[in-house]
C-alpha cells in the first residue's frame, strides 16, 4: 500500500535540509479531521533557518507542487496540514484489501526471524491462576501479532516444574499418597499435600531432611522420585491442557526449568572461570552491586540451584537452537527484579551480544476483583478454569434471555464468553492493574469483546442479505468521500500501522483499541445510512465498505486471540 507519510516526508525533504527519516519521524496526525490527514511541526526547522514556524510554513508550502496525492495543504500556527486527495485516497485503501482480503494487513517485515515468546508457564501441582491468564492471553496476542508480520514464533511454556517443593510434594505422596484421589481432582488434592507436609516440616527438622534427600534423590535420577515426578506433571499438565483448550493457546514447546536440570552446570562452570561467582553466607552469587542490585544466586548453600540459574540456562540454549532475534518473557510485575538480574548476569556468559540486548522482559499488571485484590490466604484466589466456564455460562443465560432460538448456541456462547475475558485482559496497557468485573466485560455496548463481535456479526448479516460481496469495479469510490465513510476508511488504512505499533511496543491493547474504535465508526454508519436497498452503485459501494470493515474486525480479533460468532 502507498505510505502516503512517506510521500509528504519526500516532498518536505525536496525543499527543506533535514533527513527524510526525521522528516517522517515528525509528521503527526492532526487532532481533528477537519483539519487534514497528516501535520509537519515547523517548530523543528525555527532553530536551524532562524526563521519563525509560521513563516518557514508558509515558505515550504508555497514550494510543494499539489499533485494526485495531496489535494491542498494549510498553513495553522507553525504547522503544515496535508490534505490528501480524498478519492484518490479511498481508492487505493480499497485495491489494497481487494488484492489481500483475508491478508490485509499482514507484512513481511519479519522476514523469518526468529522470535523466542516465553508466556503463560504455570507450576506443577500449583493452581493456575490469573496472573498465568494474563500471561496467557498477552504471550498468546503477542504471538499472533508477529507471525502477522512475518517473524518466525516459537512459543514457549516454560513450566515450573522443578526445585525443592518437589522434594516436599514426594515426601508427602509417600506418607499419605493413599488419601487423596490426585488422578480425579491432580492439583486441588497436590496443593493439600504440599500444605501439609510444609507444616509438618516445620514441626520436625528431620522430615525437611527427608524432602531435601528426595529433591537430591530426583536430580540424581532415582527411579521411585523420577517416577513420582513425572506422575505430578503429567495429571497437572492435562489440567492446564483444558484450560489451553478453553482458550484456544498452543505451544511450540513444553520445555520447562526441569529441561534445564542438565544444563545448568555450564552457567556455573563459565561464572566461575571469569571469577565472577563469590561466596554469600554459602551461597554463590553474582555480584551485581555495580548494577544497582542485589546480588543473583546462582546455587544455594545446600548446594542447590535456583530459578534464576535455570532461567540463564534456558537463555544460552535458546540462543542457540533457535539464534533468536529477540526473546520476550511475560510475567507480572513481581519478576521486574528477577528479569533484570539475569539478563545482566547472561551479559557475562559467553553469549553474543546479538542475543544479549535482546532479551525484553514485557510485565503486566495484577489482577483485581471488584471487592479487592486476590489473596491464596483468604481464599479469594480464583481459579481460572471456573472463572472461563463461569463466563460462558453468563453469555449463555444473556443468550437465553436475548435470542432463544439461536442456533448452535453452546458454540457461540464460548466464543463470546471467552472472547469477553480474553478482551478485558488486553484492553488496557499491560502494566495497568485489571479489574475484574462481569458487568463491565460482558456489556454489550461497552468497549468489550462482546461488543465487537456484535459489530462483527452485523457487518456479517448484511452480507447475507445482501448475498453477495461487490466487486471493486462496482465501488463509487467518491461516495465514500464523506466524514463518516472517510473516517472509517482511514481507519482501514492505519490498520497494519497499528499492528506494527503493537509489535514494537509489545502492547496487544492498541489493536484492541483500534478495533473499538473501527466498530463504533462502523456504527456511526450504519446509523446514518441505508446499505441495502439503494441504488446499486450505492449499495454496491456500501456493501462493499461493510465487508471491509468486518474482515479487518475479524483479522484484528484473531490477532487477539479472539474468536468470532457468524451470529449471536
Ligand atoms: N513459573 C513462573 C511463575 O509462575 C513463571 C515463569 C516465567 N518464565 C521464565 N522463563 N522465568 O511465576
Amino acid at each position: 500500500m502507498i505510505d502516503f507519510k512517506e510521500i509528504i516526508a519526500k516532498k518536505i525533504n525536496n525543499i527543506v535540509n533535514l533527513d527524510e527519516t526525521n522528516i517522517y519521524n515528525n509528521l503527526e496526525i492532526p487532532p481533528k479531521q477537519d483539519m487534514g490527514d497528516y501535520a509537519f511541526p515547523c517548530f523543528v526547522l525555527s532553530k536551524e533557518l532562524k526563521k519563525s514556524p509560521q513563516i518557514i510554513a508558509e515558505e515550504i508550502k508555497d514550494k510543494i507542487e499539489l499533485d494526485k496525492n495531496i489535494s491542498e495543504i494549510k498553513v495553522v500556527g507553525g504547522y503544515l496540514n496535508f490534505y490528501l486527495n480524498k478519492e484518490y485516497f479511498i481508492k487505493n485503501v480499497l485495491n489494497e484489501m481487494a488484492e489481500k482480503n483475508e491478508n490485509y494487513g499482514s507484512s513481511n517485515i519479519g522476514n523469518g526471524k526468529n522470535i523466542v515468546i516465553d508466556y503463560s508457564s504455570p507450576n506443577i501441582a500449583k493452581p493456575f491462576h490469573i496472573g498465568h491468564l494474563r500471561s496467557t492471553v498477552i504471550g498468546n496476542s503477542i504471538y499472533k501479532i508477529y507471525k502477522y508480520l512475518g517473524y518466525n514464533c516459537i512459543g514457549i511454556n516454560h513450566i515450573g516444574d522443578w526445585g525443592t517443593q518437589f522434594g516436599k510434594l514426594i515426601e508427602g505422596y509417600k506418607r499419605w499418597g493413599n488419601e487423596y484421589n490426585i488422578e480425579e481432582n491432580p492439583i486441588d488434592e497436590l496443593t493439600k499435600i504440599y500444605i501439609r507436609i510444609n507444616n509438618l516440616c516445620k514441626e520436625d527438622e528431620s522430615v525437611l531432611e527427608d524432602c531435601r534427600n528426595n529433591f537430591k534423590k530426583l536430580e540424581d535420577g532415582d527411579e521411585y522420585c523420577v517416577n513420582l515426578w513425572k506422575k505430578f506433571k503429567e495429571l497437572s499438565l492435562k489440567e492446564f491442557e483444558r484450560i489451553y483448550d478453553l482458550l484456544d493457546v498452543h505451544f511450540d514447546s513444553y520445555n520447562g526449568e526441569a529441561f534445564y536440570s542438565d544444563k545448568m552446570q555450564e552457567v556455573v562452570d563459565i561464572l566461575e572461570r571469569k571469577g565472577l561467582l563469590v561466596e554469600s553466607e554459602g551461597a554463590k552469587v553474582v555480584d551485581l552491586s555495580e548494577q544497582g542490585m542485589i546480588p543473583c544466586i546462582i546455587e544455594k548453600s545446600n548446594g542447590s540451584t535456583t530459578y534464576a540459574t535455570r532461567d540463564l540456562a534456558a537463555i544460552m540454549y535458546r540462543a542457540r537452537e533457535y539464534d533468536f532475534n529477540k526473546a520476550i518473557y511475560l510475567t507480572s510485575y513481581e519478576q521486574i527484579l528477577h528479569f533484570k538480574q539475569i539478563f545482566e548476569v547472561a551479559k557475562m556468559l559467553d553469549l553474543d551480544e546479538k542475543y544479549t540486548s535482546n532479551l525484553i522482559h514485557a510485565p503486566f499488571g495484577m489482577v483485581q476483583l471488584k471487592t479487592g485484590k486476590m489473596s491464596t490466604r483468604e481464599g479469594t484466589i480464583v481459579k481460572l478454569e471456573d472463572l472461563l466456564n463461569e463466563s460462558i455460562t453468563r453469555v449463555k443465560a444473556i443468550i437465553e434471555n436475548k435470542n432463544p432460538n439461536l442456533e448452535n448456541k453452546e458454540e457461540i456462547a464460548k466464543q463470546v464468553g471467552i472472547g469477553a475475558v480474553i478482551f478485558n485482559d488486553l484492553y488496557n496497557n499491560r502494566i495497568k492493574d485489571e479489574v475484574f468485573d462481569w458487568d463491565i466485560m460482558l456489556n454489550f455496548n461497552g468497549e468489550t469483546g462482546p461488543y465487537m463481535q456484535y459489530i462483527y456479526v452485523r457487518t456479517k448479516s448484511i452480507l447475507e442479505k445482501a448475498g453477495y460481496i461487490p466487486k471493486i469495479e462496482d465501488v463509487d469510490f467518491d461516495l465514500l468521500n464523506n466524514d463518516t465513510a472517510y473516517k472509517i476508511i482511514k481507519l482501514i488504512y492505519s490498520f497494519q500501522d497499528t499492528i506494527i505499533q503493537a509489535a514494537e511496543k509489545y502492547e496487544p491493547y492498541i489493536i484492541a483499541r483500534y478495533l473499538i474504535n473501527l466498530a463504533q465508526s462502523f456504527s456511526t454508519f450504519y446509523n446514518e445510512n441505508k446499505i441495502l436497498g439503494e441504488e446499486k452503485k450505492v449499495q454496491d459501494t456500501r456493501v462493499y465498505l461493510t465487508y471491509a470493515v468486518g474482515n479487518v474486525l475479524k483479522i484484528g480479533a484473531s490477532l487477539l486471540g479472539i474468536k468470532m460468532p457468524d451470529r449471536m
